[in-house]
């Protein structure tokens, strides 16, 4: 059985000093994750009244409330959780967190956390010397309890799903397996000191031929763990081996183009094309961790940026915030973060809410189709999300500025099959209220059926 990964499965618990922004980030996350959010101090002043008088009364008394109020919610349903900053004195607390959570240290800088505290009745922020002495004391029992630091909302969304920014060399566990873009080895040698495996460079990899020799050449055992280090294609067929291969051992991506780092290595997705189609053989499997380096895009062909665009730029819109306009690290990083939110809300596609990452996709889906795959799919969800946009009456200059969509050659009827067969007969699309206010819903026939010509050269 492979391990949980991060937060999926388990209490997202948030740590750290008074004034480190907990409250705030933890509901932001908890919104973004569709989970209840718990903020511990704040049920503990409407069960027990308020928390400076509790403290007066007996600190002994308090921390024992807040022991229990803590078992309560751990033994509820999978939540947001921020603990008060010296809940974690408790080797109670820690005990039942290490069990139930998924822990994340927010952190802060001593100034700004002060700042925000000075002047108010918390009892251990009184005094300013205090304060700096209890803040340093304490960052190491955060450090030691905490799985990972975040320092804000998307911060804690990454780390959730084991989501690391940065090319600082990291332990990928016992003599880990690299399974490699040939192409991408070439561009950015990497020795992970374990046995190398190439793949044929982009869509090629993702085939059982390719699946079947690694299986066979494989030889990690059921403790190793499977590096994928390429684009989408690699960390496809590098999860999907992960999964089958001695029926499961825990893999880790490394996503190198800007479509694998904002989309394709996070959420858990993997599989391979079988002769009938694209990924038709697949299987959920988180990686363990997903190492994200946006250093690694500098060698990145323009075409393949420009796919990658297209899901920036789709990723922005769910979002209503213009990722697009960012320098890479903090643009990547955001979209990264937008979707670790959507899959933590729903990870194995049970409650429907992953649905919105598939903007502008089911048109895309048509004309990659209805040309028989000669139009790319970035090219395609440029088109599609003209088309969702048009639907859904909002502004399409955004895309139109970014990725200059043009009319593609198709078959119309193949793409209107297509299309008619994704969306199951339900008129089910994904459309726009606004930016950021995605909504699935139905669109007429009519209206889709003109949608979709008007992105097919006549
Ligand atoms: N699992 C998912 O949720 C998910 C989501 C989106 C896409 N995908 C899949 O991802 C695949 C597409 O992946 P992709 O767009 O990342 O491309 P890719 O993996 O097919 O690679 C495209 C090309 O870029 C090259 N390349 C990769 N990194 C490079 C670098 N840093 N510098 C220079 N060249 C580099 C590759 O060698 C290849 O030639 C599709 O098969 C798609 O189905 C999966
Ligand atoms: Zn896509």
């Amino acid at each position: 059985m492979v391990a949980e990964v991060a937060a999926l499965g388990k209490h997202l618990a948030l740590v750290g000093f008074m004034g480190a922004g907990k409250s705030t980030i933890g509901a932001r996350v908890a919104e973004r994750t569709a989970r209840p959010f718990v903020d511990l101090d704040a049920l503990i002043e409407k069960r027990h009244g308020p928390i400076p008088e509790l403290f007066r009364r007996s600190e002994t008394e308090f921390r024992r409330i807040e022991e229990a109020t803590l078992a309560d919610a751990l033994a509820g349903p999978e939540s947001v959780i921020a603990l008060g900053g010296g809940a974690i004195l408790s080797p109670l607390n820690r005990e039942r967190l290490a069990v139930r959570a998924f822990t994340v240290y927010v952190d802060v800088d001593v100034e700004t956390a002060w700042e925000r505290v000075r002047g108010s009745d918390r009892p251990l922020a009184q005094r300013e010397n205090e304060f700096r002495r209890l803040f340093f004391q304490r960052q190491r029992v955060y450090s030691e309890v905490a799985a990972a630091v975040a320092e804000d909302a998307d911060g804690v969304l990454l780390a959730s799903l084991g989501i690391v920014m940065g090319s600082e060399p990291f332990s990928a566990g016992r003599a880990p397996a690299l399974v490699a873009d040939e192409r991408v080895l070439e561009l950015h040698p990497l020795d992970l000191t374990g046995p190398t495996h190439t793949v044929p460079a982009g869509e090629g990899a993702k085939s059982l031929t390719v699946v079947a020799r690694l299986w066979s050449e494989l030889t990690v055992g059921r403790e190793g763990t499977i590096v994928g280090y390429g684009g989408g294609s690699t960390t496809d067929v590098a999860g999907f081996v992960a999964a089958t291969y001695l029926r499961g051992v825990p893999w880790i991506a490394m996503p190198t183009t800007l479509t694998g780092q904002v989309d394709a290595a996070v959420g858990g997705k993997t599989g391979i094309n079988t002769p009938d189609g694209k990924n038709l053989a697949g299987a959920v499997h988180f990686p363990q961790r997903v190492v994200i380096s946006s250093d690694l895009l500098s060698t990145l062909p323009e075409r393949e940026r420009r796919a990658g665009m297209a899901e920036v730029v789709k990723t922005g819109l769910l979002a209503g915030r213009e990722l697009w306009t960012l320098p890479d690290e903090r643009m990547v990083r955001a979209c990264a973060a937008y979707k670790a939110g959507v899959v933590l809300s729903d990870p194995y596609e049970t409650e429907g809410r992953r649905t919105v990452l598939n903007l502008g996709h089911t048109f895309a889906h048509a004309l990659e189709v209805g040309s028989g795959y000669r139009v790319r799919h970035g090219e395609a969800v440029a088109l599609g999300l003209l088309a969702a946009l048009r639907l859904s009456g909002q502004p399409t200059d955004a895309v139109e500025e970014m990725l200059r969509p043009e009319p593609v050659e198709a078959d119309v009827d193949v793409a209107w099959a297509a299309l008619e067969r994704d969306k199951k007969g339900e008129g089910i699309f994904v459309l726009l209220e606004a930016p950021g206010k995605p909504v699935v819903t139905t669109v007429r026939d009519q209206d889709a059926r003109r949608a979709l010509e008007s992105l097919i050269r006549k």
